[in-house]
């Protein structure tokens, strides 16, 4: 793989783009940032000379941001699609000691080298298709020196593949088989020991809990935000996902980044996600995968002016999703998000759930040249093809990194 500082720079005039309204538009790169944007016939003489990158009327957008996944693990788990497939649900499978705990086996058997060759691999598919900036959780390691891979793993493929990566620590993910009827001393674990070493190492952006019956109890829900909190670090939530447990309320008193899944989150905790200005992230490829019928509480989320992500929620179990445009399809399909709505989904309030507001998920001033090229005619098809990679360019940290022009 060429190492990522060798391909070519995006610093430049890149003219004859459109933007998402069909607008005529350009982009001035200075340095890997973006330097001037507006209408092609008011270039600024100090851009007027630069060299030309002609888009040939491309539709332009911020690079994409997934903003929810588990993308490093061992193994796969199709044996639990043929399960589900014939009758059995994904809280049976995870309790018959499938789910969760079967990808905890093969990721910590699996070294650190083969971790990051197989999730590169999967990496490789999601930045094709746009996204310059990804969140990576840890879970399915549940002892310090696997999560610790996991996130070591993560940091190595920000550094290859020239992507931004945040990383979460999900410890509290589900009970490893070692701690069987000691939810509590494994709580104790994760907060008094894992998270302080991992923070201590900078391996850790935020935290989450996978908060639900067949996972982790409120009360140990807070325990863990406490630790982060003591560590000033910001925390986010598997929140809702099967039932109504209150998470997303607690979460948004901790000042959580987002909640995410939320298919049954109530008034109560919409209405704490709007005042502590939470994100509510949507996953439809897991409420596909699961069947699921109880949709998210789309209406009372856009009332209350929640804004909505929608990110992959990549992982072996629930959601072996690697397109993020599909995502967007789904969104707009399952949840009846409008498509406007979807697309900022999958940029700037993707980006406003990692905490990256200010540098991804929209072109602007000041910012790292982060924009792709897509070979479409109106933004609104961006949600409505399924199955293709429009894409023609990807400039991702300032370098032309996928496709030309
Ligand atoms: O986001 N909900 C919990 N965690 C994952 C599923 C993980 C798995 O089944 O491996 C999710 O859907
Ligand atoms: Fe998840």
């Amino acid at each position: 793989m060429p190492s990522f500082d060798t391909l070519p720079s995006a610093d430049g005039l890149w003219t004859d783009l459109r933007d998402r309204d069909g607008q005529p538009f350009a982009i001035a790169v200075v340095d890997g940032q973006i330097a001037w944007t507006g209408a092609p016939d008011a270039v600024p003489a100090a851009h007027a000379a630069a060299p030309r990158h002609a888009g040939g009327g491309a539709l332009v957008t911020p690079g994409l941001v997934d903003c929810h996944t588990h993308l490093v693990y061992g193994g796969q788990r199709a044996n639990e699609f043929a399960m589900r497939l014939a009758g059995a649900s994904y809280e049976e499978v995870a309790r018959a000691g499938g789910g969760i705990v079967s990808s905890v086996r093969a990721t910590r058997a699996a070294s650190e080298d083969e971790l990051f060759d197989s999730a590169s691999a999967r990496l490789r598919s999601l930045l094709a298709e746009g996204v310059c900036a990804i969140e990576i959780k840890s879970g399915y390691g549940l002892a310090l020196e696997h999560e610790r891979k996991q996130l070591r793993v993560a940091r190595r493929l920000a550094a290859a593949h020239g992507v931004t990566v945040r990383t979460t620590f999900l410890g509290a993910h589900a009970l490893p088989p070692e701690y069987a009827g000691r939810s509590q001393d494994y709580i104790d674990l994760v907060c008094r020991e894992m998270l302080p070493a991992l923070h201590a190492e900078g391996l850790v952006d935020a935290v989450d809990v996978f908060c639900e019956r067949i996972a982790f109890s409120l009360a140990e829900t807070e325990q863990v935000f406490r630790a982060a909190q003591a560590l000033s670090i910001p925390v986010k939530l598997h929140a809702e996902q099967l039932s109504d447990m209150g998470g997303a309320a607690l979460a948004a008193r901790y000042g959580a980044l987002s909640c995410d899944h939320i298919e049954h989150l109530s008034q109560d905790g919409i209405d704490a996600m709007a005042a502590a200005d939470t994100v509510a992230v949507l996953l439809p490829g897991a409420y596909y995968t699961l069947r699921d019928t109880h949709l998210p509480p789309i209406a009372a989320l856009r009332a209350a002016g929640v804004p909505m992500a929608v990110s992959t929620d990549h992982n072996p179990g629930t959601s072996p999703a690697l397109s993020l445009l599909l995502m967007a399809n789904m969104a707009c399909t399952l949840f009846r998000l409008t498509v406007p709505e979807a697309l900022d989904g999958i940029t700037r309030h993707a980006a406003r759930a990692l905490g990256l507001q200010d540098t991804h998920g929209a072109i602007a001033v000041g910012r790292p040249a982060h924009f792709v090229l897509w070979d479409l005619k109106d933004a609104a098809e961006l949600a409505y093809w399924f199955g293709q990679r429009p894409v023609r360019c990807v400039v991702r940290q300032g370098r032309i990194a996928d496709g030309s022009v």
